[in-house]
């Protein structure tokens, strides 16, 4: 077995067999999660794992209803129907046993408190804050997470494509954690069989500089 393995064994999964997946694998899956490196050590993540059948129900209705509601601003037609295919991409969640909402909570560096301090241009602030460390803190430990589910026997699929319902789902589930937001979320159960490949790469070459 090479060392990689449990990289390259990851794929989306979207379609779930009938299956509860045990605590003691999800807490392992959270703990690899916490594992992650975050800027500055921020650790500004928080998960709420939900199994209860009625909430995950409630969670498509208002993706749904946001969905269609979008869907009728489009311009056109096209966009319109392009946009409702995609609904079910956003409610991949619906028949995973498991679904984990993904909190980021703020993060500030002290770069930018000095900075304010000074009145610089909200230009450099924006500038400064572009790479989003503490978004990018939350990716981190979403992978972590997807890779240990995966290599636990399991299926992930992480999803942003919800949060345009992202206000509602948080009064849903009603965290009690200042200044947190829904950033992601992750489909959990056991897989289907026979699940698409994972789809082809950019190759290297494509996107890879030696200097
Ligand atoms: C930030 C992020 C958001 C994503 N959101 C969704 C989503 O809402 N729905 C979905 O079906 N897949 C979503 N995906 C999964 C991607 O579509 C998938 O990772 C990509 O097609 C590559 O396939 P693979 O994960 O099988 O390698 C998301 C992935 C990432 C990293």
């Amino acid at each position: 077995m090479n060392k990689l393995d449990f990289i390259y064994k990851r794929k989306s999964i979207r379609k779930f067999k009938d299956q509860e997946v045990p605590k003691e694998d999800i807490m392992k899956m959270l703990d690899a999660a916490i594992h992650a490196p975050s800027a500055h050590h921020c650790q500004n993540w928080y998960f709420v794992v939900v199994q209860d059948k009625n909430i995950i129900n409630e969670i498509v209705s208002v993706v749904k209803t946001s969905h269609e509601k979008i869907a009728e601003m489009a311009k056109n037609e096209k966009d319109k129907e392009h946009f409702l295919k995609l609904m079910r991409y956003y409610l991949n969640f619906k028949d995973a046993s498991t679904t984990v909402i993904v909190y980021g909570g703020p993060y500030k560096t002290i770069e930018e408190k000095i900075l304010r301090e000074n009145n610089v241009d909200e230009e450099i602030i924006t500038e400064l804050n572009d790479s989003m460390p503490g978004i990018q803190s939350i990716g981190a430990a979403v992978e972590n997470f997807l890779l240990a589910a995966s290599a636990l026997g399991y299926g992930t699929c992480y999803m942003t494509g919800p949060n345009h319902a992202k206000k509602e789902i948080e009064k849903i589930i009603n965290l009690d954690k200042d200044g947190y937001s829904l950033l992601a979320m992750i489909a959990l159960g056991v897989p289907e069989d026979n699940t698409p490949a994972q789809p082809p790469r950019k190759s290297l070459d494509d996107v890879v500089t030696f200097i």
